[in-house]
């Protein structure tokens, strides 16, 4: 069960080899791979969001792949939808949306899988997965024993979630709950997405124009080495962003929790010059600044080298500190 010298996959197209690697398709089939399974352990999903800084990972690489997606319940105005870990996320977008249940189409095109979705809670045009989670059903690999963490336990905010926190990477992701509404419902919200949309608004209407809006500005995975934006939009006190206000009257800014405000890292670094610009084999994305893509075979230490030269800019400028979104192993 446990596969030596496994390649990894990942669309930064990074070369990456896992020691060990376990695919399991139930609880009871992880169970068992625990048991003789050497540490550290790292849990991926798509491999959409993941920088592997070297080549080897030594220990165990888990993938999970439970593709069942089933509806357990209806009510009057909602259907409760179970899906699996490595369902691909945007085939169970295209099931609600075929379905006709809504909630999830803003969604459609983010790279992944169901349960690393769940885990860094993705976003997108004014929509949270969070926003259509009912729970999430987890392994603790510690104990073997299931735990399921409703909504609220979750701990959700931007981009994150308590699973990514160190304590809590003992939990697996099995599978997850999800709340559609069967009554229409959509989140237009996002200017860019409102004006695409003539005439019907209608759930293919909206997945499409996501869609589009999405090739437009994002590299197409399965040809450019990336792993979507690279930082996380900043969140900054209210006095903060007064004061960047007065220098940088057109800043795009959004409301954040707490009366704090989301500022755009993408709209930064475009600022800071850095949009096409290159260093070794690592490029800033030409269409969205916030994009890092590998020009073809570049290292992962020529992709942290440029995003340190970003990150130094963005300082220098704005005196703001960008953090990673994709996560770095190693
Ligand atoms: N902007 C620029 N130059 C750029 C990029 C952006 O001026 O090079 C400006 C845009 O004109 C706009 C603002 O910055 O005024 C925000 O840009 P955009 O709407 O493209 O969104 P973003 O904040 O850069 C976030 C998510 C994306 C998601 C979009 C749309 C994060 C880290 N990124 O990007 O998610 O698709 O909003 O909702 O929050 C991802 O997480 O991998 C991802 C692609």
């Amino acid at each position: 069960m446990i596969q030596k010298n496994h390649k990894i996959y990942n669309t930064f197209g990074l070369k990456a080899v896992a020691a060990d690697y376990v695919e399991y398709r139930s609880p009871s089939e992880l169970k068992k791979a625990l048991a003789c399974a050497a540490r550290p352990f790292l849990h991926v999903g798509g491999g959409s969001n993941l920088l592997f800084a070297k080549p080897l990972f030594e220990g165990t690489v888990f993938h999970n792949s439970d593709i069942d997606v089933k509806e357990l319940e209806y009510t009057d105005d909602s259907v409760l939808i179970r899906a699996g870990g490595g369902v691909v996320w945007d085939s169970f977008v295209g099931f609600c949306v075929d379905m006709g249940y809504y909630g999830a189409e803003n969604l459609s095109l983010i790279p992944g899988e169901v349960g690393a979705a769940a885990v860094q809670n993705i976003g997108a045009y004014g929509v949270e997965v969070k926003d259509i989670i009912e729970s999430v059903e987890c392994m603790d690999t510690d104990t073997g024993k299931i735990r399921v963490f409703s909504n609220a336990e979750c701990g959700y905010g931007y981009r994150t979630s308590i699973f990514k926190k160190p304590e809590n990477k003992k939990y697996f992701v099995l599978s997850v709950n999800f709340r559609l509404s069967t009554v229409e419902k959509f989140n237009l919200s996002y200017g860019a997405l409102g004006t695409r949309l003539k005439g019907d608004v209608t759930l293919d209407a909206v997945r499409e124009a996501v869609i589009c809006t999405r090739r437009e500005k994002l590299p197409d995975p399965e040809k450019t080495g990336s792993a979507g934006s690279f930082f996380m939009n900043p969140v900054v006190s209210e006095a903060v962003f007064s004061s960047l206000l007065e220098k940088y009257p057109d800043m795009p800014h959004y409301a954040a929790p707490e009366g704090q405000v989301k500022l755009s890292a993408g709209w930064m670094i475009d600022q800071c010059g850095w949009k096409g610009k290159s260093m070794g084999r690592a490029g800033v994305y030409g269409k969205q600044a916030l994009v890092l893509v590998n020009l073809g075979g570049a290292t992962a230490s020529e992709i942290l080298t440029l995003a340190r030269a970003v990150v130094e800019s963005v300082k220098e400028k704005f005196g703001v500190e960008l953090k990673p979104e994709a996560q770095i192993i190693n």
